[in-house]
């Protein structure tokens, strides 16, 4: 019996995939390697001593994905795959709307015809908008800001109709904060085709010298330093919070909970660079620059709800977040 990560050579699928291969699952990744590196593939069998089953594939392709769970015996179901670069959804929303709305109705499609229930859907904190109280509860209002983050609201939106229409369903939706970091064996981590928009990539880039230096989007918020506060989260972290919710699935009849994958705390700019450098001991020069539109002063999230039905809490620290991040850059971007 295995389990199906779609987009599984992605940052957080590569990262979920080592972890529920040590805890014994078997994986199939399904992955059209747009954004990704069919290499990561053997990364991941490295990490974790064993092989996993790979399908290169297109969500949209239905046919693709009830062949590959028949030929792989699959019984869940991780999905990751789909666009999610927040600026790239306001010049093409068609193509988020067709590949993440569209590739998860064929894949919830093909899961039906083969009477597979069982989903982990990956969400994002970019369903909440700008947050209306500190910190972020599962139930604050959903107010997305912009393409990106209405497909992930659209599509948990369907998983609850889907629920409400059929109880054999058993869904959580995982709304991530910012995950950051890589691997502590350096091997797998944050190294997307396209250039990183992310705050901490871009730290490293400066940090190497591939970048010259780091624009800080404004200094004029209302928070401590004057620079935005995001809740950084380690991505191995967020790969046990899949993991955890793949056993609390596997424990239920009926289900669909939404869950926050955040560390709970926040974390400045200012103060994120200031750790770079001191775990590093490399410089990151920066210049101030205006505020980037849609920015929220401060986001960071409630964990309470993950602690006390996952039995999961993130465990690394921003030094860990910071030294895993150039290990892997050193090792895979900087050359
Ligand atoms: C963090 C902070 C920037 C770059 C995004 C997506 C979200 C999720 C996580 C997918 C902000 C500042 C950044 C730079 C800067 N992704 N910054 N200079 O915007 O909180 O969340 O990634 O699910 O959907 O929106 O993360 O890393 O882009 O920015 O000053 O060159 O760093 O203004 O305050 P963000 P980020």
């Amino acid at each position: 019996m295995s389990i199906l990560l779609t987009g599984g050579l992605g940052y957080i699928g590569s990262h979920t995939a080592v972890a529920m291969s040590k805890a014994d699952y078997d994986i199939v990744i399904y992955d059209d390697l747009s954004n990704s590196r069919l290499s990561t593939r053997s990364s991941i069998e490295k990490l974790c001593g064993k092989k996993v089953d790979f399908v290169e594939g297109d969500v949209l392709d239905t046919a693709k994905l009830i062949k590959c769970m028949r030929d792989f015996g699959v019984v869940s179901v991780v999905h990751f795959a789909g666009l999610k670069a927040v600026e790239e959804s306001v010049q093409s929303p068609l193509s988020y709307y067709d590949i993440n709305v569209g590739g998860t109705i064929s894949l919830l499609r093909a899961m039906e015809f083969l009477d597979i229930n069982d989903l982990i859907f990956s969400s994002s904190a970019t369903v909440y908008g700008a947050p209306e109280f500190l910190p972020i509860t599962e139930d604050h209002p959903k107010k997305t800001l912009n393409p990106y983050g209405r497909t992930k609201s659209h599509i948990e939106d369907i998983l609850s109709d889907l629920c409400e229409s059929d109880p054999k369903w058993k869904i959580a939706c995982l709304r991530y904060f910012n995950p950051v970091g890589a691997h502590v064996g350096g091997t797998i981590g944050e190294n997307s085709k396209n250039s990183p928009n992310n705050l901490m990539p871009r730290i490293a880039r400066v940090a190497s010298g591939l970048s010259k230096h780091l624009f800080v989007f404004g200094n004029d918020y209302p928070t401590n330093d004057g620079t935005c506060e995001r809740d950084y989260i380690h991505v191995e972290d967020v790969a046990e919070g899949h993991l955890a919710s793949l056993n609390y699935l596997q424990d239920r009849s009926s289900t669909l909970e939404f869950f926050n994958l955040g560390s709970g705390q926040s974390c400045s700019v200012f103060k994120l660079i200031s750790i770079f450098e001191k775990v590093t001991g490399k410089q990151v020069p920066h210049i101030m620059a205006p505020r980037r539109p849609g920015d929220a002063a401060i986001c960071f999230a409630d964990v309470s709800k993950s602690r006390e039905i996952l039995r999961w809490e993130a465990k690394k620290s921003i030094d860990e977040m910071c030294s895993s991040a150039w290990k892997f850059h050193c090792r895979n971007i900087a050359g």
